[in-house]
């Protein structure tokens, strides 16, 4: 969502005038796009701040934006006088006015205001992260208020985007040659437009049913969408996998815990058992999905029994990949005011006793594609060696394989050979 954000952030200010810099040393204007989802995260802003401060002997002007911009507000200048700029995460379409008033003199300024009606989601290729895959917000904000989460805070309520607008997107972006669309927002699954235009052709359970069928018709090569929201994830998600071959086998349903003593407290809205008829949904599929989670570990009042419950989940649903955090407390937060039971050493212990779980369950997964061919979309040199290629599989894998640069941007068979921890090794098959 960050990556998303900045090249929006990018493509306005190129339309109002602005050149990209390539280092802060040449830039007259250094944004620092934030995340506060942990605390580590939202730390490392302020030591970038000191760190330009050292480095940057040109004086740029310092702006912060994103979500420690939107929670922190005017407190930014007080804690780091470096910063000229703080810009909230519904600001982008008003950071070239932003900068102008600190160019001509203004000391502090502040936006942390809503977006404005006809305010643009549309990025230029030439800000894209990549020249292949293709990042498109459909829906931004959250209202879970699960209790351990900023997010709710830091980029309000849930705004759709309009399904016209976002077909038309992917239409330019199958056109300019774009591989895979990934179809992005904090929770893909409650989409909800204003309107159905757009959708009419397409049949579906849920708004973002209907969405997925009509994305799929435009015929770009690869569609991936995060992240799902498990209490709004509908089979029909599944079956509109299962008819269309460009929606890729993948998908990422984040649990964080396995207690249903702790997922209450965590308000997340659902209990593990309808959490495991979703996973069973998926399972079934007749196509294998991969499947991906986030779990949070020593969440407050998480006991031994709760842990073990989440190991066992865990152990059950066999997914290909897990992100796993420790709870970290958020400001403002409802379970910030929750009595933070497990110690940090404890924190450890789990996040240790989790990961081994998941590493022997992946490794088994991974195993599994020894001989198999994948398609893989070749996104650029691997960082590993220069004579490997690499990319991600439909079931969005890192899959890495001898070849030249000259296959970057299409999308080729790989025959597995090896497995390691985190990623695949091949080669090319004519
Ligand atoms: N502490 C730890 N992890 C968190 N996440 C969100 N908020 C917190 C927090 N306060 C994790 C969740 C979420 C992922 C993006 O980050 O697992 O799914
Ligand atoms: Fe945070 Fe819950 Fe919203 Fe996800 S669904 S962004 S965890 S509040």
């Amino acid at each position: 969502m960050n990556v998303a954000d900045s090249e929006r952030a990018a493509t306005h200010l190129r339309q109002a005038g602005y050149e990209l810099a390539d280092a802060p040393e040449a830039a007259d204007v250094v944004l620092l796009n934030t995340c506060s989802v942990r605390e580590r995260a939202e730390r490392k802003v302020f030591t970038r701040i000191g760190e330009l401060r050292e480095t940057a002997s040109n004086k740029p002007l310092i702006g912060v934006m994103g979500c420690v911009a939107q929670l922190e507000g005017e407190s930014i200048f007080d804690q780091a006088a470096a910063v000229h700029l703080v810009i909230g995460t519904r600001a982008t379409d008003r950071i070239s006015l932003l900068i102008e008033r600190a160019k001509a003199g203004e000391p502090s300024v502040l936006d942390l205001g809503e977006r404005g009606e006809g305010d643009a989601w549309e990025v230029s290729p030439v800000e894209r992260h990549s020249p292949y895959v293709a990042f498109v917000p459909i829906i931004e904000g959250c209202n879970k208020f699960c209790s351990f989460c900023i997010v709710p805070y830091s980029r309000g309520r849930e705004k759709s985007r309009s399904a016209t607008d976002i077909l038309n997107e992917v239409r330019r972006l199958r056109d300019f040659g774009y591989k895979e669309i990934h179809l992005i927002g904090q929770n893909v699954n409650s989409y909800r437009p204003r309107s159905l235009e757009g959708l009419e052709k397409f049949p579906g359970a849920t708004p973002f049913c209907r969405l997925l069928r009509a994305v799929a018709a435009t015929g770009v090569a690869r569609i991936k969408f995060t992240t799902s929201f498990p209490r709004d994830f509908h089979p029909d998600i599944v079956a509109a996998i299962e008819e269309y071959p460009n929606l890729c086998d993948w998908v990422h349903l984040p649990v964080q815990s396995g207690s249903d003593r702790i997922l209450q407290a965590m308000r997340r809205g659902h209990k593990a058992a309808a959490y495991r008829d979703k996973i069973t949904a998926i399972k079934s599929a007749r196509r294998r999905l991969a499947l991906t989670s986030d779990i949070i570990v020593g969440f407050p009042g998480e006991t031994v029994a709760d842990f073990a419950d989440t190991l066992a989940l865990v152990r059950e649903c066999e997914y290909d990949a897990l992100y796993i955090f420790k709870y970290s407390q958020r400001r403002g937060t409802p379970a910030a005011k929750m009595v933070d039971t497990v110690s940090e050493a404890e924190k450890k212990e789990r996040f240790i006793a989790l990961e081994s779980v998941q590493r022997e369950i992946q490794n088994r997964i991974y195993q599994g594609y020894l001989g198999k061919r994948l398609s893989v979309l070749v996104e650029g040199t691997s960082a590993r060696s220069e004579e490997d290629m690499s990319g991600h599989s439909t079931c969005h894998k890192v899959v890495n394989f001898h070849g030249g640069t000259e296959l970057e941007g299409k999308i080729v068979d790989v025959l597995i050979t090896e497995a390691k921890t985190n990623s695949l090794y091949g080669a090319l098959v004519n």
